[in-house]
Formats: C-alpha cells, structure tokens, sequence
C-alpha cells in the first residue's frame, strides 16, 4: 500500500482532530454554534457566518467556487516590523515556524507562530448567543520586546445570500456602517424593513479601522496582501455603497514572555419594530451593547467557553462505549454523535458542497437525521418533527424541502418524491422510542401550514402511508414519483433539455408505470413499526389495516421483484426492468437491497442471504459499496440524472456512504455479524484516515456523502463532507445493531451482532431518567443474546424493562 502523507491526527483526550499541515487536500471545516447563530471554519479560518438561515441571513461574505479555493473568512493580519503573517496561514500564506488547527467540539482554535511571536485564535459561538467569539491571544516568546501592527478584518454579505451574488446594480450603492469606537456596526438595509443588524467589535482600545473594502485591500491587492496592512496603516474609511467590511486596527507592544488577550466579537442583533432607531438613521445599540458587555473581558469568555464544554461533555455523555478499540470508540463516542448534530442543524444547507443558498431543510433528510440526533436533545427532534410535518399536504404527499427561517415549504422545487412521506414515521417512532412521550401523536400540525387545516400527527403518519398505498403501479409495487430516496433516478422526466432540472422536470407523467422497490422495502419497514405502534396506542383495527397492507407489499416484492439474486431496482416509465441480469448496465442496485433486506423480505425463500452475498459480489470495493454496477456508461434519458455522471461518481455508482449502512443493518439482522463488520470499517472514518489521507482528501474525522467507487478515474477520493445522511445511519447502525443498544417503548432492546473477533465492552448509556451500565460479553459469538442479568437478576428476553435510577446490566452472547 502507498504510504500517504498525513495531515493532523485524532487527540481523543481533547475530543479534537489536529491539523498539522495548513495545505491540507481540500479545506478541513468545523462548524460553530448549536442553535440559530452559525459559522463554517476551516482549518485557515476561512468560511462564515449566518444566523438560523444561511440564505437569508448570511451575515459575512463567502466566496465559493474561488482562486484559490477558500478564500474569505475571518482573518488577523500581523504586522512584525514588516513581517506579515496570519495565524492560521492564509491569505498571506507566509510560511509559519509553527501551525496548528484544531478542531473540537463547537469550536475551533488556530495556532501560528512566526518570530518569537505567537498567535493563537479560538473561535466558538457561546450557548444561546447570536455572536461568534473570537478569543486572540499574542504572546512574545522571544528575548525582545516586541510592536506589532494588528488588523482584524470580516466582510459583511448583503444578507440575502443570493442577491448577495447578482444584483451588483443595487448592491453597490446599498452599504451602509456606523462605528462606534471599537464597534463597527453594519446596517445595510437597516433604513428599510429590515430590523437586524451586525456588528464586529473588539474588547480593547483601536488606533484605527477601516469598513470600505476597496479602501483597505486597494484595488489591485487582494486578501493576501491589503494595502492598509502592508503599509501598516489604516484608512480609517467610512463605507458607504460598494462593500462594506469591518476591520480593526490595534498598535500592540509585548515584553518578553508577555502576553495579551483580545476578544473580538461578531454579533447580530434584531431590534422591535418601534425601537428601531435612537435617533434619526442612527441605530438603536441597546441590545448590541448588552451583548458586547456578555464577554467584554478574557474571564467571561473563558466561562462561556467552560459552559460550551460542559454542554459537550453532558451530550455525549449520553451513550458511551469503551471496546478497546480506539478507532472505533473515537467515531461512536465523538466524531459521529458530533456529525450527527451538525446534520440535524444544517441538513443539507451549508457546506463547503453545500452553497446554503440552493437547499434548505430536506423532508426526508431532516427526519433521518434526527434519528441521529434524537438521543441528544429530544425536545429539538419534537419541535423538527412538528415542523416537518407541518409541510405536508392533505393526501399525505409532501414538499420535497422547507426554508429554516419561514419553515414553509419550498416551492422552488415542490413535492413528488414517492419516498417522503415513510420517512416520517422513522422519525416520529424513533423520537418516541428515545423519550417515552408518546403525546407528540396528539399534536395538531397542519398541512402546508395552513391555519385550520390543523388534525393530530397521527394521523399525518397515517396519510403518509396511505400516500404510498393509494400510489401503486401495475405490479403492486409504489410508483416512484419524480424521484425515491436517489434523487437522479428520474424515471418521468425524459429530458433532453439541459435547462431543465431534473429534480423538478416531469415531462411524462400520465401513463407512468415507473415503480420503486427501494419504496417498496422502506414501506415495510416503516409501516411495521406503524404497526407496532397503533399496538401500542390500542389502534388495533387500524394495526390490521396496515398488516395487510404490509402483507400485499411483501407478496408484490417476492413476485414482481426478485432477479434471482437479488431484489430489482424499480420498474422504468413503460414497465421495464431496471437493475436486473437482464439490463446492459446497472444490473444490481443496492438501494433496494438495503431495504428489502432490513424488510427481511423472502427471508425464509432465502432472498436475504442471496441478496447479501450479491452485494458482497458486484457492489464492494477497496472503499466500501458501489450504488450499482457496473456504471452507465451513457445517458439513458428515461433514466434520468443518474447517467449523467461519469462512471463511478455521485448517483452512478459512487460509493454512496449514506446507504451503506442499509446492507449492514441488513447482514445485522441476518445475524452476520462479519460481514457486517467489515462493510462498516471500509467506510468508518478513523480507518479511512490511517489509510488514505490524501487520497480521500475531505475531513478524515466525519464521512462524506460519497467516495468515487471503483469504476471512476480515481476511486476512493471523497466529496461532499459532513452534510450527509450518511452520519445518522452510522450512529444508528453502530448504536443499535452492532453494539446492539436498542431504544424501545417499553425500555433498551439488547441485540448486537459483532465479528467473531469482538471482545467484552461496555456501554453507558443515559435513557429517559435512568441510567444504565452495560457489559457485553460476546464469547466468540456473532448474533444472539443468552441471558441478561439486570441488577444481579436474570430477567426474561432481551428488553431491559424501563425504569429511572441507575442499573447495571450483564449481557452474555
Ligand atoms: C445530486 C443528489 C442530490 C440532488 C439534490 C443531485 O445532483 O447528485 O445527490 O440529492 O442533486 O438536488
Ligand atoms: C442527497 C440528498 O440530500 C438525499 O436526500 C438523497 O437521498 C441522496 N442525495 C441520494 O440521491
């Protein structure tokens, strides 16, 4: 194997990925603030900020798609005696005597030091707070004092993020500052009908500033080298028009050994209608005051950084395994529970993939994510479910994506995916699972958020698989709609067009016989745990409906979707088959072999192992499961945008990590325990990064939505880090079918299936008000659980039955 260069390494101690090298493969992110303010970092400090909605309240600027890449962000410029650096590396790029990034848990801290002296930056957004701190201490390591010029610099964005990038004809003239000793102020659009504003202060006196862009960088300059700090000198400009910035200029003198702390601080701020202003265009800083005031010295800041750990410590606190492996306990104890919370946060807005302008908040992604996350905060999962559900429509279809800020439906790209509405019921059954609070099924939600359209969640679960049920093709299987769970596989949309999108296009409709199996497994899936739950709730009449419905579905599948060796893809506009022998192309799919495997469709007929074992076959590589093989390797228009990526990327037969865990939940239920084992280290994080730092090259410490498989030009590189599904079905996977920790109504279902090799290993695990000690003892077992002794006593089954207080629970194997 080659040996490939390392970039950073894991510090689990810390609960921090370290970064070594600032020209890492491609920009290495971390995300700050947990709830309604936002930013984006990298490992140079480039990225930005926004509050709740990275469209419509972006509050700094960011450049995607640049030259170079990363370009934009946060930046301390150090003037030593004409020696101009940045303490994370860019944008002067001057080479560092010393560079680190680290990035831990809600916050991110950048060390560069450069002739004796040292810079080092944390970066993290309070609890509760709408502002990003930005602690910079200076210290002089040298033997002589030292003076250094210091220039902070931010770039405002125009709010909306969109226009932020194309009505330059009213964006030049619209910019608009006030600065108020140490504070600069943005209030671009203030005089209007905005009621927000930013500002960027600094917890110490400034001998100067600037908030004209063109001013401080100079026209012909660019990041790297600004005017005002090559020549050591501020402007002292007023923006008015054209683009506001806000920078800082601070003259420093340091001792040896000496050392100063700056807190920088960008907030935002929202004023009452009525109070906008304290004087005629002046705005009213009351509230920007009492907020600078929060964290106006290095204690408070320390404090509120305490606070931020002590929130961390307290979440993953929550579910705690210790194997012995480190590579693995690093991913289940921090990195993936950590991904998890970003994804429920973002979806998938914002990203270095992710432009935060194009998507907002998935349907379907937002309810697997919380299924990641659900352990964590279930208040927040109840409030995503309400409003997931408070954007669909009466017969149970739904819009596709919602904006975070309005939290309406986004009509941009509506409704139509045939897979949306099942993926409420994993949500709304995993959320009570975790919490016991079975009430959420007596809400009132609307549809379409429409006031008096109000009924009870339950029954939104209900129209959600009547949607399926009241939508099948000619074989009984569910017809697809624009799209199932792969978004490119556009059966009805036969564009020649390329102005036309595909998610959005639906030429031909009428007459369709496009049928999905990946929906017909999901269906089954999801409406078995329907059931269970009217069991639960005394809904027994509407149990029995769905139980037949259930029973048609599986009887469809075994008759008009079965290859022979594995369950067929779908079935194409006119009735044909797609991912079968008998195709030229894409003969095997693993969507509907994930699914249809977690059904345990056909599983006494023998179809799960036989479908298993073909994955094993056609779909593996080196880095994981190829989506299907072999790729096309043409446009077929009947087929959509999945042919029309190169062979081995995204859709067509990338190694799409999100669906992955499918097939491994799938060998998890089938009890093969190896197997499982060894599909989930090929895409497990920790392992990729021992291997294949370079090659990889997006963040070893989360997955990505995709690694090239093995029919592209160079498999194994990753793409579309961090904004995944992929890390809601890793922790599920991992928490509750390998490890075997299962939430169930009625308590913890204990049920792992783990290679042979697997050793003893506890899990703590917090659950509703209790607490619970777990030892595993495998024996060289695969699946099955012999006893379980909670508290001392052997009890009957594998659930550990609900109750509060701390218990200790002995599983054998
Ligand atoms: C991507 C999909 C994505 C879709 C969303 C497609 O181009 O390949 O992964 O879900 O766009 O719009
Ligand atoms: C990414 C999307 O966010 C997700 O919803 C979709 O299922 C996958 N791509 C596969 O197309």
């Amino acid at each position: 194997m080659e040996q490939q260069k390392r970039y950073g390494h894991f510090d689990d101690e810390h609960r921090e990925y370290v970064i070594t090298d600032p020209k890492t493969p491609w920009p290495w992110i971390n995300y700050l603030g947990n709830e309604d303010f936002f930013s984006l970092i990298s490992n140079t400090a480039g990225g930005y900020s926004f509050y709740k909605d990275a469209k419509f309240r972006r509050i700094t600027r960011y450049r995607y798609n640049n030259v170079p890449m990363d370009n934009g962000g946060r930046y301390f410029y150090i003037n030593d005696g004409g020696a101009i650096w940045n303490p994370g590396w860019k944008p002067c790029k001057t080479p560092l005597d010393f560079y680190e990034c680290r990035h831990g848990m809600s916050y991110t801290r950048i060390t560069g030091r450069k002739n004796g002296v040292e810079a080092s930056v944390l970066f993290f957004v309070p609890l509760k707070t709408w502002a990003e701190v930005q602690k910079l201490t200076l210290t002089n390591q040298s033997n002589e004092t030292k003076t250094l010029k210091l220039f902070s610099f931010e770039e405002w964005c125009l709010w909306n993020a969109a226009t932020d990038m194309e009505n330059f004809q009213r964006n030049f003239s619209t910019g608009e500052v006030e600065i108020e000793g140490a504070t600069i102020y943005h209030k671009t659009e203030y005089r209007e009908r905005r009621n927000h504003y930013a500002f960027y202060h600094v917890n110490a006196e400034i001998q100067g500033f600037d908030t004209d862009r063109e001013t401080f960088v100079g026209l012909y300059n660019e990041f790297s080298n600004p005017d005002a700090v090559m020549e050591g000198k501020p402007r002292n400009s007023h923006a008015h028009g054209w683009s506001p910035i806000a920078s800082h200029y601070i003259e420093v003198t340091l001792q040896p050994g000496e050392s100063k702390d700056f807190v920088f601080l960008l907030g935002y701020i929202e004023n009452e209608q009525d109070k906008k202003f304290s004087a005629p265009q002046v705005i009213n800083k009351e509230k920007a005051h009492a907020l600078i005031a929060r964290f106006d010295t290095t204690e408070k800041v320390d404090k509120a950084f305490a606070e931020l750990n002590a929130y961390w410590d307290a979440l993953l606190n929550i579910y705690k395994v210790r194997t012995g492996n480190d590579k693995l306990d690093r991913m289940v104890n921090i990195w993936n529970q950590y991904q998890c919370m970003v994804t429920f946060n973002f979806s998938r807005s914002a990203s270095f993939f992710e432009s935060g302008i194009g998507r907002g908040m998935g349907f379907r992604d937002s309810n697997q994510d919380l299924v990641g996350f659900v352990h964590q905060i279930p208040s927040r999962a109840r409030q995503r479910i309400i409003d997931i559900a408070s954007t669909q429509f009466p017969d149970g279809g739904c819009y596709h994506q919602y904006q975070p800020l309005t939290k309406r439906g986004n009509n941009d790209i509506g409704g139509g995916f045939n897979d949306d509405p099942c993926w409420l019921i994993f949500g709304t059954v995993a959320y009570i699972k975790e919490s016991g609070d079975f009430s959420i099924l007596d809400e009132m939600v609307p549809f379409d958020n429409q006031p008096g359209s109000e009924v009870t969640l339950f029954e939104h679960l209900k129209v959600s698989l009547n949607h399926v049920i009241n939508n099948l093709g000619p074989h009984m299987l569910p017809l697809i709609g624009r799209a199932d769970w792969n978004d490119c596989l556009n059966l009805n949309c036969f564009s020649w067009d390329p102005n036309e999108s595909f998610q959005t296009t639906e030429n031909v409709s009428e007459g369709t016989k496009a049928e999905s199996l990946m929906i017909a497994g999901l269906f089954v899936v999801t409406a078995k745990e329907y059931v269970k739950l009217c069991d639960k709730i005394a809904k027994h009449e509407e149990g029995e409906r769905m139980q037949k419905a259930i029973d048609a579905m599986i009887e469809a599948v075994k008759k008009h979707g079965w290859d022979g060796e594995w369950y067929l893809r779908a079935y194409d506009f006119y009735g044909r088959k797609i991912g079968s022998n008998e195709c030229d192309e894409a003969k095997i799919f693993i969507e509907s072999q994930g699914w249809c495997t977690m059904a345990e469709i056909g599983a006494d007929e023998g179809m799960v192992a036989k479908s298993l074992d073909s994955c094993k076959k056609y779909l593996e590589c080196e880095h994981g499961m190829v989506l299907n093989n072999p790729a096309f390797t043409k446009y077929i228009y009947e087929y959509g945008e999945i042919s029309s990526y190169p062979e081995g990327y995204k859709e067509n037969a990338g190694i799409f990590c999100h669906n992955n865990p499918w097939v491994i939940i799938g060998e998890c239920l089938a009890g093969r325990g190896n197997d499982a084992w060894s599909h989930y280290a090929k895409i497990l994080p920790s392992y990729v990064e021992e291997k294949y730092q370079t090659l990889h090259k997006v963040e070893p410490y989360v997955n990505c939505q995709m690694v090239a498989g093995k029919d592209a030009f160079r498999p194994g590189e990753g793409k579309n880090s961090w904004l995944t599904g992929t890390a809601a079905w890793m922790w599920y996977t991992v928490s509750e079918f390998i490890l075997g920790i299962k939430p169930d109504y009625d308590g913890i279902c204990i049920d792992p299936c783990l290679p042979e090799t697997a050793t003893d290993y506890t899990v703590q695990r917090k659950f509703r008000d209790a607490d619970y000690d777990i030892t595993i003892h495998p024996n060289g077992q695969q699946k099955g659980v012999k006893q379980i002794v909670l508290d001392g006593t052997p009890i009957e089954g594998t659930v550990i039955p609900y109750s509060s207080g701390h218990h200790t629970v002995e599983v054998t194997m």
